[in-house]
């Protein structure tokens, strides 16, 4: 039996194979080590010598999903003959190879975001990264420049990443860190541009790439050539859901860099990672599954180009205009099945007769919801009808086809409806009256033999017998032939009872094996039909998206945006997307934020500590985010000037793991900013220059602001506590100073939340401190200190000024020298 296991295992090298024994599936040697440790499990040895470790067959699906987000790739060994009939060892098979990427079980998948394959192909000048959603077959290729490729992955956040082997050692650091904890190294050859290309030209049945929008040279299409090659092994079956390979253009998408995405929390939170609180969770308002995915996409690639923004506006500003239609539609689509997953099982051989008949629902649906779509007026929605497929013949197929609650397996029987093939109605009819036929019998037994007790009953080794308890053996008739003998009773056949179980145990199996023959052709023909269904599918999704976002704006009353080529940005009472949802009603204190050439495009924003700076800036930089998703936003009234991408950088962190410390991250941070803003970038800084002593920090900050006003041009806001950079109003003369405001009662602060023109003079740090509960005692000595310092404000005039300007330039721009004692309240 080691010697299967061994082959099974050779022939799945760097999986977890999991060898079926009985009622566990077992692992061993160094599988055995590897699953005791990700799963908790005992270690117990076999033949004393062998590691071992197994788990519960019944049980098998929730370590499996361990495993796979532990990052493994698992085969399942299967006893592929019942084991009371084998003679000798039992005869096994990997019946299922299971990894992050390639998953399509929804027990094993989260239904709200996409699970992304990526392959990523080495290449001079760019890497060409590929892409695919195993479950709804959207597959995707881009060639990426190096500096952008781990903010590229960062946004796929793949489940699970192929390298060629060879090139596995040459991953740089900073893309390791972003890769999944699943990356497969694939034999060199997959990724051979001429292999490669091969594979998809066999795949989607074309001499060459162009009609895609490729070049066949482009080092992407050869990632995308080595991910259908892993897909067709893995899957072992068709991949007719994965319909062609887009491009995926960054222009026509707003550019957010990984630490922006994270820094923002689009789709979960800085502090504890979870999805809620993060922007995803308070506007997801979509009802399908399909839609949750669309809209989880549209947040993290927001869209670049005016015309397509105008679309999804004007699409949901209709659905906000038609109550009665949105409310309706919502309700339909809620009772709509996860189209795009189940056609993807149906098309590569694995939807149970359960996910057919969910297919069969949704489709019933689509007549109800064409119906709520035809006749609209945006043209989003107008193409979007256009391209909903009722597929009538296909729910007409499932309607005849499918019994109305068929079970998970097809084993089970009962999967065909009545009345579908007369030859299987012909074969239950036989078995059921075998029943009858049985229950007549046992009666006439016991008539015939006196034997009251005397039971007929069928067990799967032995088959049919009449069970008569010793009492009664006296009574045995003749024609009674033993069978078997328990401790109180022994069992008998008769020529009758062996005539029966033949008929009724072939009908039974007749039965079954051409149920499992019909549901196979029923699957065939939804899976021939993969293209429309997915079709649909996607209008599915995005009527779900624009409804939701119609909805949303209903219920939190957000305006449409308005878009302009101008990089501007003109706010009025904008509010925070969370903070408006989580904060008690009528607590968010609204803002303006006008960024232009009148009112300044840059925005230095002081105020006290906890006044609500980073609320603001964060603020702007969501609603721009939001009005390039085509969503309406929270504000009064929204100008917003098309930006091709947005920077923000918060506060401190550190990236052990990457061996950067906390002021190095900050200043790679900074560095991006500034050497990829353009002028129409918007680019959010909250604190900068913090993590090192004062007088550096408030030189690099000085430094910075100067080259993102001149040099950039780009809109800015900028919170910070180095209130002498105030100052730099003077000579910028696109900056502006905004404070946000308290008002001061005795000891009390009263935090306004409220912003104005000028800049702050104080912090108001140790009032803070005081309210986080500092002791007492170290709040008067803070006090006493701040006093000291500000009384002895004379500090040498080289330490004060910044000095990484060119001396004549310094002169234009130097920090008023009596300003000094503003640098230490600076760190309060
Ligand atoms: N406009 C607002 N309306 C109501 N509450 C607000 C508003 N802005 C901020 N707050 C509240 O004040 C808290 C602090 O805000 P924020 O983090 O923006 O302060 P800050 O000025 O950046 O402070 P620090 O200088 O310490 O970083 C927020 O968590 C929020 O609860
Ligand atoms: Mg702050």
């Amino acid at each position: 039996m080691m010697q299967q296991y061994r082959e099974a295992k050779a022939r799945h090298p760097g999986m977890v194979l999991l060898f079926r024994m009985g009622d566990f599936f077992e692992t061993f040697e160094e599988d055995a080590e590897l699953v005791s440790r990700v799963l908790g499990l005992t270690l117990t040895t076999r033949d004393g010598t062998i590691p071992m470790a197994g788990v519960p067959v019944k049980s098998v699906e929730h370590y499996l999903r361990k495993l796979l987000h532990a990052g493994h790739r698992v085969a399942v060994c299967d006893q592929v003959e019942d084991a009371a009939l084998a003679k000798g060892l039992v005869k096994r098979e990997v019946t299922r190879v299971v990894t992050p990427g390639t998953v399509t079980e929804d027990e094993l998948l989260d239904a709200a975001r996409p699970n992304h394959l990526v392959a990523l192909a080495f290449a001079r000048g760019a890497y060409g990264v590929a892409w695919v959603e195993a479950t709804t077959g959207d597959f995707c290729a881009a060639d990426v420049p190096p500096d952008r490729l781990a903010d590229e992955l960062n946004r796929l956040n793949a489940a699970e990443c192929l390298v060629a082997e060879a090139s596995l050692p040459l991953v740089p650091d900073e893309v390791k860190a972003v890769l999944p904890r699943a990356v497969t190294g694939r034999p060199d050859w997959t990724f051979d541009p001429e292999t490669a290309r091969g594979a998809l030209s066999g795949h989607f049945k074309v001499i060459t790439l162009t009609g895609f929008g490729f070049r066949d040279d482009q080092p992407c299409v050869a990632a995308a050539g080595a991910l259908v090659i892993y897909l067709q092994e893995t899957l072992k079956s068709s991949l007719a859901h994965v319909l062609r390979l887009r491009p995926y253009r960054a222009d026509r998408h707003l550019t957010l860099d990984e630490v922006t995405r994270r820094s923002l929390e689009l789709t979960r939170t800085l502090r504890d990672g979870q999805r809620d609180g993060s922007l995803l969770s308070v506007l997801d308002r979509t009802v399908t599954a399909m839609g949750a995915r669309a809209l989880h996409d549209a947040v993290l690639s927001p869209l670049a180009e005016r015309p397509a923004i105008e679309a999804r506006l004007d699409g949901v500003a209709e659905f906000l205009r038609e109550t009665g239609t949105r409310r309706d539609l919502r309700e339909l689509l809620e009772a709509v099945p996860d189209l795009q997953r189940l056609t993807t099982r149906a098309s590569t051989g694995r939807a149970s007769p359960k996910d057919l008949a969910a297919v069969g629902r949704a489709l019933r649906l689509l007549p109800k919801v064409k119906a709520k779509v035809t006749g609209r007026q945006a043209k989003l929605l107008h193409d979007l009808d256009g391209r909903l497929e009722l597929c009538p013949d296909l729910r007409e197929l499932l309607d005849r086809g499918l019994a109305d609650d068929p079970p998970y397996a097809v084993k089970d029987g009962g999967v065909i409806r009545e009345g579908h093939s007369p030859e299987l109605d012909e074969l239950r009819r036989l078995a059921r009256e075998g029943k009858d036929w049985l229950a007549r019998y046992q009666a006439e037994q016991i008539t015939k033999t006196g034997i009251p007790s005397l039971k007929v009953g069928f067990n799967s080794v032995h088959g049919y017998y009449i069970e008569v308890t010793n009492a009664h053996q006296a009574k045995i008739p003749a024609d009674y032939t033993r069978r078997q003998t328990l401790k109180n009773a022994e069992r008998y056949i008769t020529p009758e009872l062996k005539e029966y179980e033949e008929k009724v145990l072939t009908a039974q199996d007749r039965a079954l094996a051409l149920e499992a023959e019909l549901f196979e052709k029923i699957r065939g023909q939804v899976a021939a039909q993969t293209h429309r269904l997915l079709n649909t599918a996607e209008v599915l999704a995005g009527l779900d998206l624009l409804a939701s976002l119609a909805e949303l704006a209903a219920s939190r009353r957000y305006v449409r945006p308005q878009l302009v080529e101008d990089p501007v940005l003109e706010i009025r009472d904008g509010r925070h997307p969370v903070l408006d949802q989580t904060l008690p009603p009528g607590t968010f204190v609204p803002n303006d934020v006008l960024l232009g050439t009148d009112t300044g495009r840059f925005w230095l924003v002081t105020g006290p500590n906890m006044a609500g700076k980073s609320v603001l800036i964060k603020q702007t930089a969501l609603i721009t985010l939001m009005a390039h998703v085509g969503s309406f936003v929270p504000a009064a009234s929204a100008k917003v000037g098309l930006t091709d991408r947005i920077f923000t950088r918060v506060g401190a962190s550190d990236e052990l793991t990457r061996g950067h410390s906390t002021f190095m991250v900050e200043m790679t941070e900074a560095a991006n900013i500034l050497n990829n803003a353009t002028p129409k970038s918007l680019v959010i800084l909250d604190e900068i220059g913090r993590g090192t002593s004062t007088y550096d920090g408030v030189s690099l900050a000085w430094a910075i602001t100067e080259h993102l006003h001149d040099a950039v041009g780009c809109r800015a806001m900028f919170a910070t506590h180095y209130h002498e950079l105030a100052q730099l109003a003077e000579s910028l003369p696109h900056l502006r100073n905004h404070n946000v405001q308290v008002r001061e009662l005795e000891d009390e602060v009263i935090f306004l939340h409220k912003i104005a023109p000028g800049s702050a003079e104080r912090s108001y740090g140790i009032h803070v401190a005081r309210l986080a509960g500092v002791p007492k005692p170290v709040l008067d000595r803070a006090a006493g200190v701040l006093a000291e310092l500000e009384a002895r404000h004379q500090l040498p005039e080289a330490k004060r000024r910044p000095v990484v300007d060119p001396p004549e330039k310094q002169k234009r721009r130097k920090p008023r020298e009596e300003n000094g004692p503003t640098l230490f309240e600076g760190q309060t």
